[in-house]
């Protein structure tokens, strides 16, 4: 069994998250293979219908994270599993055998159809388009039942043309006709013109679901959606936070709460009673927060304060007026409540006299799976904190499991100790110790405009990999005095950035976790970079980038 949606069974709005794929595009969102897991681990319970986990043909790493993702999530109760692949015999195949252990799999295929993509990248004509399309699509066919075509910029695509290529596809058995606006060129009405359009003029629509793909590069992305929506787009493609190639995609969370609030008004576009309460998608929104700080801190892509649904302001009121408004009755001010995206589930439920039992009790509940040894060193991590910190909340449980599962590298540059002086009037000084990877204990010191600063060129000192910091950022991960500080870093080597993460009540200690993790995925990248490698990496990273 490898379909899980055929057409006619579509009566609601499914969600094909490609945060693991187009999301990770984003400049330093790149994620090892456990992060990947534990984030499409989260998508399932999100309850996204399809998770794109990746592009297989891309690179070793891409294929190995789908197809684990394809063995642990795309179990027979869990969400379909897509492999992104061009129109080419190698990208398809690759993705059928990374998708290969799924109960539910799908496989991705697109080709431009726009006149300047088809002259200046692919050098090909329309008439070519048009043959390779469909036979590819068979091809994707011999693998799997379930198969999703892109024709890539349809948004600057000649309608007519879009329509012949669709029709083929469709008849070639692609079940999912995927239209991107690839550079967030189209306003919404056009878009919705666009998917009414292939609705009226695509004789065999029918036998397909109407899926919509888009970028934010003019903040439409949503809006154009919600559009298509009312015309018959019955997929949604979307990423956690947005995140996504240059601007972006369109948000997860703010499409998801749109239909989910304005229910009543969309009810008739699926067409059902204005009034049914039921929800227009499968998404289960008390785990939005969740997902959204999740995939922040493993992509190190920072919310701003702003943002709709999961900005640290989205719920806050500030002014004198709306606060007074909201103490007499929430909906003079509030179009949903915090809670129903799971922001207040913040409870205090473990304290100082916790067992091990209750902590991995509740690390369970919260979603995390964490290994006999990630456990044993977290729990550590749960005593220490708790001597520090008498309330212990589910969020500083999840900066604890989070940090666990992503300071993975125990073959890396370890972290042994770390030590700063610093005061007004003293010179912020820093001495660390560090484990190389060939076991060798190194220790250093400097000094430096502040003790971060401090303690960043004391490690650079000892760990000499060439870099530059490129952004910095610490947030507390509940409020009061005694809260756990999360760091945030991006770093920069060549024209690659790479993020890291650690949460800790010490937010020096943090910044030196954080900036070692980021150091550790820089160390893999240029240890991967044989000659061999290289070239092959840099060859599929430029076909990536220009095709996508
Ligand atoms: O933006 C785009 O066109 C894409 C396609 C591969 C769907 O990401
Ligand atoms: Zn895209």
């Amino acid at each position: 069994m490898s379909i899980k949606f055929p057409p006619q069974s579509v009566d609601r709005v499914l969600i094909f998250d490609t945060t693991l794929r187009d999301g990770e595009q984003s400049p330093g969102a790149s994620l090892n293979v456990d992060e990947k897991l534990t984030i499409a681990r989260q998508l399932a319970r999100l309850g996204v219908d399809i998770i794109e986990a990746g592009f297989p043909f891309a690179s070793p790493g891409d294929f190995e994270a789908v197809q684990r993702i394809a063995e642990t999530i795309g179990t027979e109760s869990g969400p379909v599993i897509c492999g992104l692949a061009r129109t080419t015999r190698a990208d398809i195949e690759a993705a059928a055998k990374a998708l290969q252990p799924a109960f539910y799999r799908r496989i991705h295929t697109f080709i431009a159809t726009s006149d300047i993509h088809l002259e200046y990248k692919l050098k090909k004509s329309r008439a070519d388009v048009l043959a390779i399309a469909p036979e590819m699509v068979a091809y994707a066919k011999t693998f799997v039942e379930d198969v999703e075509f892109s024709p890539e910029d349809a948004g600057r695509s000649d309608p007519e043309f879009l329509y012949q290529v669709l029709e083929q596809v469709i008849a070639a058995g692609a079940t999912t006709i995927n239209i991107p606006d690839t550079v967030g060129y189209t306003t919404p009405n056009e878009f919705g013109g666009l998917i009414r359009g292939i609705k009226e003029n695509v004789p065999n629509i029918d036998q397909a679901v109407i899926s919509v793909h888009g970028h934010n590069d003019l903040g439409l992305a949503v809006a154009n959606f919600l559009d298509a929506v009312k015309n018959g787009a019955r997929q949604l493609e979307c990423t956690i936070n947005g995140i996504g190639e240059r601007a972006g995609n369109a948000a997860l969370e703010e499409l998801v709460m749109a239909l989910y609030v304005r229910r009543q008004y969309y009810n008739p576009f699926l067409g059902r009673s204005p009034q049914l309460e039921e929800p227009l998608t499968n998404i289960d929104t008390r785990q939005i927060y969740k997902t959204s700080r999740l995939v922040s801190n493993l992509t190190g892509m920072l919310i701003q304060p702003n943002k709709a649904i999961v900005g640290a302001n989205a719920f806050a009121h500030e002014s004198g007026i709306h606060q007074d408004g909201v103490l007499k009755n929430k909906r003079t001010y509030e179009i949903m409540d915090a809670q129903l995206i799971g922001l207040a589930d913040n409870q205090i439920v473990l304290g100082k006299l916790s067992g091990r039992n209750a902590f991995a009790t509740r690390l369970k509940e919260l979603g995390f799976e964490l290994t006999e040894t990630e456990l044993n060193k977290a729990f550590v991590r749960f005593k220490d904190l708790a001597d520090k910190k008498k309330e212990i909340t589910d969020w500083d449980l999840e900066a604890i499991a989070k940090d666990e599962s992503q300071a993975v590298d125990v073959n890396g540059y370890q972290l042994e100790f770390v030590q700063v002086s610093c005061g007004d009037h003293a010179q912020p000084t820093a001495t660390v110790t560090i484990r190389t990877p060939q076991g060798e204990e190194l220790t250093d010191a400097a000094i430096g405009t502040g003790p971060v600063d401090a303690v960043y060129r004391a490690i650079n000192r000892v760990v000499g990999l060439p870099n530059r910091l490129i952004e910095y950022s610490v947030q507390s991960v509940t409020a009061g005095i005694d809260a756990i500080g999360e760091v945030t870093i991006r770093l920069q080597e060549g024209d690659r950035i790479h993020s890291g993460h650690a949460a800790n009540t010490d937010v020096i200690v943090a910044s030196a976790q954080a900036y070692m993790n980021a150091l550790n995925r820089l160390y893999r990248v240029l240890e991967q970079r044989s000659p061999q490698v290289e070239s092959t990496i840099e060859a599929t990273d430029t076909d990536v980038v220009e095709l996508v």
